[in-house]
């Protein structure tokens, strides 16, 4: 189908803002790096459909524009989105994202590398990328005058922890250059946060999943998924012919792995939120919070909660466990729900029936197009 007439079966479909309400002063100008991506895009959309205009530096390594054509169709004439093409390390790039169309009122940092495999193969590409990068637009952040940013942290920065539940100040610990990283970042940031008058929160995602409910927007891997529900979402499309799971000897209940899956939509949820959050702040302000439900699921648990969802059986064998993973991740949300009034609302059955939505109606995800 050509792109034309996507956009308008698109129109057609609009699901009248799938977001949960809450209250941003509208109008605000923000930048988001990375914003093409699977939680960018999502988080683009809810602040569009709040009012806001925004600009999107995204150099589409690993997303495609196509993604931002369907968050202008999906907001239906609500706020304004604006791109510049170009990488996080370019100066010249960001400077044109900040001298674009008026004064920026703070930023989402998403732009990055995520690739935990990746990123032991060569990790110089990391460091350049997720901490220059990151240097690079506080530089420029400061150079205009801009000091409020919401930092896209990972709650792999937690390493193999062993005691639960795992709060924010909990001792850091992280294995692979990935999570050391995002962690050196936040570790830039707060030192930054302590001669100023910055307000910056770190955002530790545990692992995000589902799509947009229209089905427009998703998660888009290239090649063979590394993560599980995508992986999942594919073999039930036919794509793959069984999933592999990595390990039932896990000290876990089932044997399998646990981790914290939360909604995209609820993840973009607390995006707008710290935001708003940050934007009342009179003071300087250095947060760190940790964005999940609270509640593990097993490898196993999400295979058939996803058969439960959709009515298809996973194939699946297990074999040996992947090198580098944990047995267990899990958040503790309480301070994000003390500090921001947010909440993961959305469940298991969302999820899957939310992926499951994407990957049909886009079985080579923008590529198909
Ligand atoms: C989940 C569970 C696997 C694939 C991810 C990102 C990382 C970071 C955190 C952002 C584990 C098992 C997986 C498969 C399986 N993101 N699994 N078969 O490892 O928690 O890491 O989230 O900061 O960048 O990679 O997520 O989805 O890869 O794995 O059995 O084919 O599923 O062993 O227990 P993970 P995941």
């Amino acid at each position: 189908m050509a792109l034309a007439d996507h956009v308008k079966s698109g129109f057609a479909n609009l699901q009248q803002n799938c977001f949960h309400q809450h209250t941003i002063h509208v109008g605000h100008r923000f930048l988001i790096t990375g914003g093409a991506g699977f939680i960018g895009s999502h988080t683009a959309l809810g602040l569009m459909e709040q009012g806001h205009s925004l600009v999107i530096l995204d150099n589409f390594d690993n997303s495609s524009p196509d993604a931002l054509l369907r968050v202008e169709e999906l907001a239906n004439g609500s706020g304004s989105l604006e791109l510049v093409e170009g990488d996080v390390r370019d100066a010249d790039a960001m400077e044109r994202a900040f001298q674009s169309n008026g004064p920026i009122d703070g930023v989402i940092h998403f732009a990055g590398l995520k690739a935990v495999g990746e990123s032991v193969r060569d990790p110089l590409r990391y460091w350049d990328v997720n901490v220059n990068g990151s240097r690079v637009l506080a530089a420029a952040m400061e150079r205009h005058g801009c000091k409020t940013l919401v930092f896209s942290s990972t709650s792999t920065v937690y390493g193999e922890p062993e005691i639960f539940p795992l709060r924010e100040q909990t001792p850091t610990a992280p294995i692979h250059p990935y999570a050391q990283t995002k962690l050196a970042v936040e570790q830039m940031l707060s030192a930054l946060g302590r001669n100023g008058a910055w307000r910056i929160a770190s955002l530790r995602y545990f692992n995000p999943v589902g799509a947009h409910p229209s089905g427009r927007i998703g998660e888009d891997p290239l090649g063979i998924p590394n993560n599980l529900f995508p992986f999942i979402t594919q073999v039930a499309a036919g794509r793959r012919d069984q999933l592999q799971i990595f390990g039932n000897d896990y000290p876990t209940p089932d044997g399998t792995g646990i981790r914290d899956y939360l909604h995209v939509m609820d993840l973009a949820e607390a995006h707008g939120m710290t935001l708003d959050h940050l934007l009342k702040q009179a003071g300087p302000t250095t947060l760190t919070l940790n964005i999940g439900t609270g509640h593990g699921l097993s490898v196993l648990e999400v295979v058939h909660g996803f058969e439960r969802a959709t009515g298809i059986t996973i194939p699946y064998k297990v074999v040996p466990r992947r090198p580098g993973d944990v047995p267990k991740l899990e958040a503790c949300p309480l301070k994000a729900k003390d500090t921001l009034g947010w909440t993961a609302t959305r469940t298991l059955d969302d999820m899957c029936r939310d992926g499951w939505a994407w990957q049909q109606a886009n079985p080579m995800g923008y590529r198909g197009e």
